[in-house]
């Protein structure tokens, strides 16, 4: 089979030694076919050959690895894709990569841009992420479902899913009584006049005061909540206006952060409700206890409750009813939950009652909790401001792009740059620096957050990273080759890959498929991130030795070296495909 473009070379490692084991013994099933990756021997190492041998001797038959390797080695199909491979006398296969593969790959990069893996059936995937609280102030909580939220659905849509983004906001409930009966005392005319709320976080911490000190406040709020739930107009409108507020807020900050995301919240599901309850009821998986209505879930600590002893519905409810849709409307075989490690047990209960109720084979279906842990401050406590408030997300997103700012006056830059330039460059790294920070962070732990450590550009760092691509792209321009001439050599020019850290170079940026289906399998970003890292690196060295352009004692270009430039092309275009999957955006000039 003919590869395409930048199919993953591991994968096809695998694949054709697979093929070999079981040419070389049919007999034996359950080989795993064990493909590691450069070590300082070869390319790829195979082990096969050493699980064979201890299955062989169970059976009674004692034969070296060495001899079992050989045979794989002699049973593997004909391919262009390898230059040596050899058993070693320790069993293991040793595989060196054919530079005219890689060459080749590496011009199709060029010609045609890092194309995705090749990921089999297409994916109606839904995701559910941000999904912050209507008058409550959207935290870095939020941010971190926001962030990893939005690259994930990107590598999901770049390797061709079909992604249906989902903004679970937390629209319904009873606090929007007593801000209703807030709104009604303080706009009293607020159905014909659009009241002028600037401050939300503060108006709901207003009607909370009275809502705690004052009976008469309390009642009325109640009332609020029953009419709203009954669809009173005056009340819809209401809720909608106080909605409205926060929507514009969010907004701006999904828009510094080019997010895209449809609004779903727990409210477009209130009409559902009553139908999912009742189906519950009938297929007898709710029990009555203590006036509520309960589901338990067998290994779960505590039930849902799926219906309060007042009628009312939960956030249990809203997520049922929502698994449903996402499922049987929205016809999704993959869902994710961009969510809090907090909430794994509520959310571990809702995919177990989807499966209870029969709505989904876990076998077919692929319903995950993409959990992440806290952010945490400098000082490794829950990240707050000094007098303890927690951090408003627009005032870190003006606090990064600051210091930003601060960091490129250091460099000079703002004297190099134009006006438009310089903003452009700020706010890029500044976002791209928080996103990067956040992703490049095994999501399962806990980090820092440090705007020192990501604004730094040594190391790990998207300040780093975004350097280093500048920087490349900036080569061919010093070489004063045109865009024109670089598209014409791509398909002209033979990559050379002669030089010990060119090869090096070429093989990391052919990796680049195998680190996306990784992601793709469990969801993690931080390996894409170390990848990008690794690609920089590696740069750094090809270029330290690898001359590009020569210039004589006036500075004059006498030399440019053609395919090494295409290199530093295909180099810029493979971490480019991974800013876009970050969502970091890339500058011309900083
Ligand atoms: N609004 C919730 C919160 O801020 C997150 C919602 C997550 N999604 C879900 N389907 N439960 O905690």
């Amino acid at each position: 089979r003919k590869p395409e473009n930048m199919l993953s070379i591991g994968i096809i490692v695998e694949e054709l030694f697979g093929l070999a084991v079981r040419h070389a013994y049919p007999d034996l099933d359950d080989i795993p076919v064990m493909i590691q990756g450069s070590s300082k021997f070869a390319d790829y190492q195979c082990n096969s050959a050493l699980v064979i041998c201890a299955k062989l001797k169970a059976q009674g038959v004692k034969l070296p690895p060495k001899e079992i390797a050989q045979k794989i080695v002699a049973s593997l199909p004909e391919s262009e894709y390898f230059s040596k491979v050899e058993a070693a006398p320790n069993g293991f296969i040793n595989i060196d990569l054919s530079k005219d593969y890689v060459s080749g790959q590496i011009s199709s990069v060029l010609q045609k841009g890092p194309s995705p893996p090749n990921v089999g059936i297409k994916k109606r995937v839904v995701v559910d992420f941000s999904s912050p609280n209507i008058a409550k102030e959207m935290h870095v909580g939020h941010l971190r479902s926001t962030i990893i939220g939005e690259s994930l659905c990107r590598l999901l849509e770049w390797v061709g899913h079909d992604v249906l983004r989902l903004n679970h906001l937390g629209d319904w409930g009873t606090q929007f009584g007593m801000l209703i009966a807030h709104l009604k005392d303080k706009f009293p005319n607020y159905l014909s006049v659009s009241p002028p709320i600037k401050d939300l976080q503060a108006f709901y911490k207003e009607s909370k005061v009275r809502f705690d000190e004052d009976e008469a406040f309390k009642k009325r709020a109640y009332e609020a909540v029953v009419k709203l739930q009954n669809g009173d107009e005056a009340h819809l409108k209401g809720w909608n206006l106080i909605c409205d507020v926060s929507r514009q807020e969010f907004q701006k900050v999904y828009k510094r952060l080019g997010v895209s995301i449809t609004e779903r919240g727990e409210s477009f599901y209130q009409p559902l409700m009553g139908a999912i309850v009742k189906e519950l009821e009938e297929k007898e998986h709710l029990v009555l206890e203590e006036g509520r209505k309960i589901m338990y879930i067998p290994g779960a600590p505590a039930p849902l409750t799926v219906v309060k002893s007042d009628g009312g519905f939960t956030y249990a409810t809203s997520d049922l009813t929502a698994i449903k849709h996402r499922l049987h409307v929205e016809k999704g075989d993959w869902l994710l939950y961009v969510v809090d490690a907090g909430q794994n047990l509520h959310l571990q209960s809702i995919f177990d009652a989807g499966v209870i109720a029969g709505w989904y084979d876990p076998k077919q279906a692929r319903v995950e909790h993409v959990m992440f842990g806290v952010v945490l401050g400098e000082d490794k406590k829950k990240f707050k401001t000094r007098s303890g408030e927690v951090i408003r997300l627009v005032d870190l997103l003006d606090e990064g792009v600051k210091r930003a700012e601060m960091k490129l006056v250091e460099k000079g830059r703002d004297k190099e740059l134009t006006k438009e330039e310089m903003k452009k460059a700020m706010e890029a790294v500044a976002y791209g620096c928080i996103k990067y920070n956040d992703l490049s962070h095994n999501r399962n732990h806990e980090y820092v957050f440090s705007f020192d450590r990501m604004l730094d550009d040594r190391g790990n760092t998207a300040a780093y990273l975004l350097y280093a691509y500048t920087r490349i792209r900036s080569i061919a321009r010093t070489a004063q080759v045109s865009p024109q001439q670089l598209k014409e050599a791509a398909t002209k020019t033979k990559i050379v890959l002669d030089h010990p850290k060119e090869w090096k170079l070429a093989k990391c940026l052919l990796r680049f498929p195998e680190i996306i289906l990784k992601c793709l399998d469990d969801l993690l970003i931080h390996t894409l991130c170390d990848f990008l890292y690794e690609v920089a690196t590696t740069f750094s060295e090809f270029y330290d030795s690898c001359y590009c352009i020569e210039k004589d004692k006036s500075g004059k270009i006498v030399k440019v070296d053609m395919s090494r430039i295409l290199l530093c092309e295909a180099t810029a275009s493979v971490i480019g495909a991974g800013f876009h999957i970050l969502s970091i955006t890339p500058v011309d000039k900083m």
